[in-house]
């Protein structure tokens, strides 16, 4: 573990390198788009006074070009904003009163049904009265208005609290999807993409899975068949587009963060992320996410699809909720027969029909101009399109299908262990996909007769007995910013999802696909973090009044613990483990923070005064008073890491609030594996009332040694409720 985690470490520096070496040598007048983060909005400020203030800061910089500059103002819910600019006049920028960071707005990525009955949270599930006033935004690639998942019959008007619009170009909102905007700052959007309709189908699948109505007999060609729902089915849906073709810009994600907490949402869900951690000033997911929670607003994020490999999870700040991916107990498995009638399993989805073809490896059909050694991965353009027309083509490469369809074959197989086995995915034309050792026995069947053929069966739907695992896409921890706090948060489905789809795509969105379908299933953290999201906006239901933190805490430390046997990178996987709704709307305690405790963790991690004074707005300064350690912010999971293999220790000081019943008493309860030893102080709480708060210290001294992971528990009980939270003792 050590080793690859110091490989990612290393990778990090030199690519950083390279690319500081890049900008240095770059001519120093080229102009990009920055985002200039000037934290808290003034106080006593208008709209117009904002505006002008960032006019003004740009004159004094730039002189008459201001005006064409500045391309955008955050004055909403925060302050700032987006300008095109040399290097010399971001640097002078960087250098006003007032500026927290400048940075340059680069692109993101984006990263039924059945997967809320396998949390344990049926249809039929206990509901709050007032989840109809719940609003959730989910800042994605727009929403398909016209589907099922959508429709608002029985939906009274938005509440009152709502203050958003709807962009109808294209587009039209109804009680149910009661607002829609798109934003397009530095010109990222397409042709056809300047409207909050979805031509992806990603934001349709997730604001359906957040909150989608309740539809029957839903599926993808008979596949995952049954009622589609969103986790909360009555709350109502903002959609903020965000993301095109052509990715997602940070600037235009600030924007739909500023718009959405001054359009009164409950819930963010944002399933996009970048390819590296950053600085929580640099961050605009930090930053959008911190000006949520100051307003009440928790934010969940997907932790990324940049795993298995360790420290590879990029939403990290403290303030949010970072989720996982991980499995339902369905699978779906696709089988091709030879025509010896032996029979190979893969997993991949196939809704055509099973038609036998002749099938030819992939290595023997080079195109003219290619060899062998190309096509043998079904490289773009290296099959010979004559020798694969009606032919199924094995490919030793993932996007060998891909090519096979845009090169005239008929069918693909992916034979390699390419470490994403363990997901099922949609291809342009009939495709399963094999370990080696099944694509070797194929190829060699391939040779041993002439006319060699095979049928690929419509794909089948079976049990997963081992679920849920998290998938081996699923960003990993450690978090890179903040060593010792366990990131990701928690897991939530992620893994063949059954969803609303847009109809302005196909199943694959690959050019020549023409499956238009309502429903789709697609895997992705982007598929698990809308499940957290449904399930925050759950416990809003209950709870209107929870603190952002407060909500985060009842999911974490109700959560279903995951096993480190079936899931090797334990907490680096699964953080506290599998959420589980119901449970989270009753958790007994919860571990709260406010803004200032997260402003003391900042200043504890050597954030400027300066800078964190224009964050929150006010005067608050750090001294020694606020200043805390990492292992003292008040969060739901303890971690303690160290570089070097030997003996550690550290207190951790926490404070929980009842929220349980009045008159409670609980018990701590450890679970410590050996080498790691762990003492609470006090060992049991009692409250009077709800809402009192206790304090406890948690003492960990592990004795670890290098390439080591250890987990333990620590379990507050009152006989009722479990209040679980994991600890992490790690080396590098
Ligand atoms: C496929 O191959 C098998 C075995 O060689 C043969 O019996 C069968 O007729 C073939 N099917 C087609 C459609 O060519
Ligand atoms: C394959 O099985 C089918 C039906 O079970 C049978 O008709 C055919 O002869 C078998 N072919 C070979 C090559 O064994
Ligand atoms: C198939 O035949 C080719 C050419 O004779 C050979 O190089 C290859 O190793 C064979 N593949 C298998 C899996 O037997
Ligand atoms: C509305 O969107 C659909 C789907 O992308 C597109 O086909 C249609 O042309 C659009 N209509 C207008 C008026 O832009
Ligand atoms: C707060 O903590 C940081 C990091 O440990 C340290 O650099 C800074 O001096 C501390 N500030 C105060 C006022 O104690
Ligand atoms: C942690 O808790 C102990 C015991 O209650 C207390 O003495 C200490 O001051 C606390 N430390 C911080 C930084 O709050």
């Amino acid at each position: 573990m050590a080793s690859l985690l110091k490989l990612l470490f290393l990778l990090t520096f030199t690519y950083s390198f390279i690319f500081s070496h890049i900008f240095a040598a770059a001519d120093s007048n080229d102009v990009k788009t920055y985002i200039v983060y000037m934290g808290h909005l003034p106080k006593n400020h208008n709209q117009f006074s904002v505006a002008s203030l960032h006019t003004n800061m740009l004159q004094e910089v730039i002189g008459s070009r201001a005006s064409t500059s500045l391309l955008w103002s955050y004055k909403k819910s925060f302050n700032g904003f987006v300008a095109k600019l040399t290097e010399d006049e971001k640097n002078k920028l960087a250098r006003m009163e007032g500026v927290v960071s400048v940075f340059v707005s680069q692109k993101k990525q984006l990263h039924t049904t059945r997967s809320w009955d396998f949390l344990g949270f049926p249809q039929d599930v206990k509901r709050a009265p007032l989840e109809s006033d719940v609003i959730v935004a989910v800042l994605d690639t727009g929403a398909w208005p016209e589907s099922d998942s959508f429709n608002d019959d029985g939906f009274g008007p938005p509440p009152p609290k709502w203050k958003g619009s709807c962009d109808t170009t294209n587009f039209t909102c109804n009680n149910k999807l009661i607002g829609a905007k798109y934003f397009n700052i530095d010109g990222v959007a397409g042709d056809g993409e300047t409207t909050a309709r979805d031509i992806d189908g990603h934001g349709t699948h997730t604001a359906s899975t957040v909150a989608g109505r309740a539809v029957n007999n839903a599926n993808l060609y008979g596949l995952a068949k049954g009622v589609a729902r969103g986790g909360v089915p009555s709350a109502r849906i903002a959609v903020y587009k965000i993301c095109y073709l052509r990715g997602c810009s940070d600037a235009d994600i600030l924007a739909a963060f500023d718009d959405a907490v001054a359009d009164g949402v409950d819930i963010i869900s944002l399933s996009i992320g970048g390819f590296q951690p950053l600085p929580y000033f640099e961050d605009p997911i930090a930053i959008g996410a911190f000006h949520s929670m100051k307003n009440g607003i928790l934010t969940s994020s997907s932790a990324g699809n940049r795993g298995p490999f360790l420290g590879s999870v990029t939403s990290v700040a403290p303030w949010f909720l970072s989720v996982a991916a991980s499995s339902i107990d369905r699978k779906f498995l696709t089988r091709i027969v030879l025509g010896n009638n032996i029979t190979y399993q893969g997993a991949a989805i196939h809704t055509f029909d099973a038609v036998v073809h002749p099938i030819v490896y992939g290595g023997s059909v080079p195109n003219d101009g290619f060899v062998g050694e190309q096509s043998r991965f079904c490289d773009p353009n290296s099959l010979n399109p004559t020798l694969i027309e009606n032919k199924i083509v094995v490919c030793e490469n993932i996007q060998g299908p891909r090519n096979v369809f845009q090169s005239g074959g008929s069918g693909a197989v992916i034979d390699g262990d390419f470490g994403s086995e363990d997901y099922a995915e949609n291809y342009p034309l009939p495709t399963t996909y094999l370990s080696s050792n099944d694509g070797n026995d194929v190829r060699s069947y391939i040779n041993s007769t002439t006319t060699p053929n095979a049928t690929i069966l419509k794909t089948d739907e079976l049990v997963d007995e081992v679920a849920p695992t998290v998938v081996s896409f699923s960003s990993r921890g450690p978090n890179r910013v903040t060593l010792d706090i366990i990131k990701p948060d928690l897991t939530a489905p992620g893994v063949e999802i059954l969803a609303a789809w847009s109809q302005g795509t196909s199943v694959t969105g690959i050019n020549g696909d023409t499956r238009v379908v309502p429903y789709n299933i697609i895997s992705g953290t982007s598929m698990s973090c809308p499940h957290a999201s449904a399930a925050a906006a759950y416990i809003k239901s209950f709870h209107p009044t929870w603190s952002p933190t407060a909500i985060k805490s009842a999911l974490m430390t109700t959560a279903t613990q995951m096993s480190s046997t079936k899931n090797p990178d334990a907490e680096f996987a699964y953080g506290s483990g599998q959420i589980d709704p119901l449970k989270a709307i009753d958790p007994g305690l919860v571990y709260d923070a406010q803004e200032q405790d997260y402003v003391s963790f900042l200043c504890g991690q050597g954030y400027r005064d300066t800078s964190l004074r224009i964050v929150t707005g006010d005067s608050s300064a750090c001294s020694e008073a606020t200043n805390i350690t990492v292992w003292n912010l008040n969060y739901p999971s303890f971690a303690l890491s160290t570089r070097t293999a030997g003996s550690i220790s550290r207190t951790f000081n926490r404070t929980v609030t009842n929220v349980g019943g009045a008159d409670s008493s609980y018990e701590a309860n450890v679970v410590a594996p050996s080498g790691m030893e762990v003492s609470v102080n006090p060992s049991s709480l009692t409250f009077k009332s709800i809402g009192e708060k206790q304090s406890f210290v948690v003492t960990v001294t592990a004795t670890i040694g290098s390439n080591a992971l250890l987990s333990g528990s620590l379990v507050w009980s009152d006989g009722g409720h479990k209040v679980t939270s994991p600890i992490v003792a790690f080396t590098l």
